[in-house]
This record gives structure tokens, sequence and C-alpha cells, in this order.
């Protein structure tokens, strides 16, 4: 339903790589509310992957940056504001990547080089983000910045590896930069915690498939689909949430508040 919740917003969203992607649908969402925004991801993934499907539909410009590379950020976050004719009012970050994960190290075994990129890729680009768009200043005042993390960030899940350390630190970022980037500009930083969702990077995760059934039982509404994590993401772009900034924000069916549900019970009995 476009209710024009973004009307006039000017954004960059990250991370689209197919359709089951998460900013995917955050993109389309973006556009039904109202948005204009650019489209980035890593050159490599923009080759492989169908960005230029969803860019038509947008009508949005494609601009490459490797995440972790501070010059590419700086070209994005200047050619955006060029495109767009103005600041930003939003900037989604839905990246994540473990080499370790995609070559099946144990975890006791893990590479440490490749555990280095894994944060680098996927939280540490988070405090890079924002420290380009801090320089160029090119946020609006009470803009929104998000991140998508997981909640293996405050338990433990077998298989999600190194990527556990790294969507803790994402978190923590979110935390310090939310109360930098509100005091310099009145600009609010948040992770949204999301239920397991088939997409490219979450079927990487071993047994994956089992995740998601579990989860599924342990939520008493289910598993949050994309879809509605791209709704929860408009409402954070928008005007209704200016004063909600430095928090992780749970996603997830109720799964996070759950110690044991009825439908899980029902399942163990049989
Ligand atoms: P996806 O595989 O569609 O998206 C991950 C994106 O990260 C891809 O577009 C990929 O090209 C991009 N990326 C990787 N390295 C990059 C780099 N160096 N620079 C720029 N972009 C780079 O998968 P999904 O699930 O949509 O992931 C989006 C976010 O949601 C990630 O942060 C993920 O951890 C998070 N998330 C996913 C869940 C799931 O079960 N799928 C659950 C909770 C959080």
């Amino acid at each position: 339903m476009a209710y024009d919740l973004l009307k006039g917003k000017r954004g960059i969203i990250f991370g689209a790589l197919d359709e089951n992607s998460i900013a995917w649908k955050v993109a389309l969402k973006c556009k039904e509310q109202g948005a204009v925004f650019t489209l980035t991801n890593a050159p490599i993934a923009l080759r492989m992957g169908a960005i230029n499907q969803l860019a038509a539909e947008c009508k949005s410009e494609v601009i490459p940056a490797d995440a972790t590379s501070v010059e590419d950020l700086n070209n994005l976050f200047e050619k955006s504001v060029q495109v767009l004719g103005s600041k930003l009012d939003f900037v989604l970050h839905s990246i994540g990547m473990s080499p370790n994960v995609r070559k099946g190290k144990d975890y006791g075994d893990l590479n440490y080089e490749w555990m280095l990129k894994t944060m680098d890729i996927s939280a540490i680009s988070f405090h890079k983000v924002m420290s380009v768009a801090e320089k160029q200043d090119a946020m609006k005042e009470w803009g929104s910045i998000l991140a998508l993390t997981y909640i293996a960030a405050q338990r433990t899940f077998p298989d999600y590896s190194d990527m556990a350390q790294a969507k803790a630190m994402l978190e923590s970022i979110a935390r310090s930069y939310g109360e930098r980037f509100a005091r310099l500009k009145k600009v609010r930083v948040n992770t949204i915690s999301q239920s397991p969702t088939m997409t490219t990077a979450g079927s990487g995760v071993g047994g994956f498939d089992v995740f998601m059934s579990y989860a599924e039982k342990m939520s008493p509404l289910g598993n949050a689909s994309a879809e509605a994590c791209a709704d929860y993401c408009v409402s954070l772009f928008s005007d209704l949430t200016r004063m909600v900034t430095m928090q992780n924000l749970m996603h997830d069916g109720g799964f996070s508040s759950s110690g044991m549900t009825s439908a899980l019970i029902e399942q163990l009995k049989k």
C-alpha cells in the first residue's frame, strides 16, 4: 500500500544482489512510498547479479562500490548527492559475507586473514559508510541510517561462525556512531535483527533450512519475511520514527522473547 511515507526522500541502498535479497525488497517498497535513491553493490556482484533490472524498475542509477573501500564510498556518496540533487535522508547497509563460512571452515580452525575480511565487509564497512557520509556532510538533519543484523550477535548458532562476531561488532558500531551522528546532525542509526530469510547470504550458512524451520516454530508469529523486513525499514526511514536511535530492533516474529512455544512442544511430542 502506498502511503507516500517517503515522498521526496533521497537515499542509498546497498546490497541488492538478486530478487531474493532483502535490499531488493527494500528498494521496491521505498520506491512505492515515493523515495528516490541510488543502488550500489560490489563491482563483482554487479557483474553476477541482476541489479540493472531493479534499477530500471526503480528509475535508479547504479553506482559500483566495494563497501570496504573508502575511495569507492567517497565516489558513491559524491555521485549520489549529485544524481539525486540534494543531501540524503536515508542509507541502507544490507551487506554480509564471510569467506570462512563460504569455504566451510570449522570454527576451531578459522583462517584469520579471512576472519579480518569478514569483519571488514560485514561490520567495519558500516563505520566507513557513516564516516564518509559525515565527512562529506552528505546526510540531512533527521536522516536515518540502517543496517541488517542477526540474533547470532547475542546467542550462539552452529555454523554462523565468525559472522556472529561481525554482527556483534556491527551492532556496537550502530550504537557508537548513533551517539555521534545524533549529536552532530540529529541523524539516527539503528540495526534491524531479521528472522532467517532464504537469500544468497542466508543459504550460505550450513543447515540453513533447519535453522529456518526451527525459527519458524520458535516465533509465535512465524518467521518475518523479507517483504515484512522491507516494510519495517520504510517505517524507520520515515518521519514517524524520528526519536528511535542506537537500537538493535528485533524483527523476528517474537523469536527473541520465546523460551519455548506451543508449536515446538507439539512437534517434539510426536
Ligand atoms: P544477499 O546475499 O542477497 O545480500 C548480501 C549482499 O552483500 C550482496 O548483495 C553482496 O553483493 C553484498 N556484499 C558482499 N560483499 C560486499 C562488499 N565488499 N561491498 C559491497 N557489498 C557487498 O543476502 P541478504 O540475506 O539479503 O543479506 C542482507 C543483509 O541481511 C546482510 O547483512 C545479512 O547478514 C542480513 N541478514 C540476513 C538474514 C538471512 O537469513 N538472510 C538474517 C538476518 C540478517
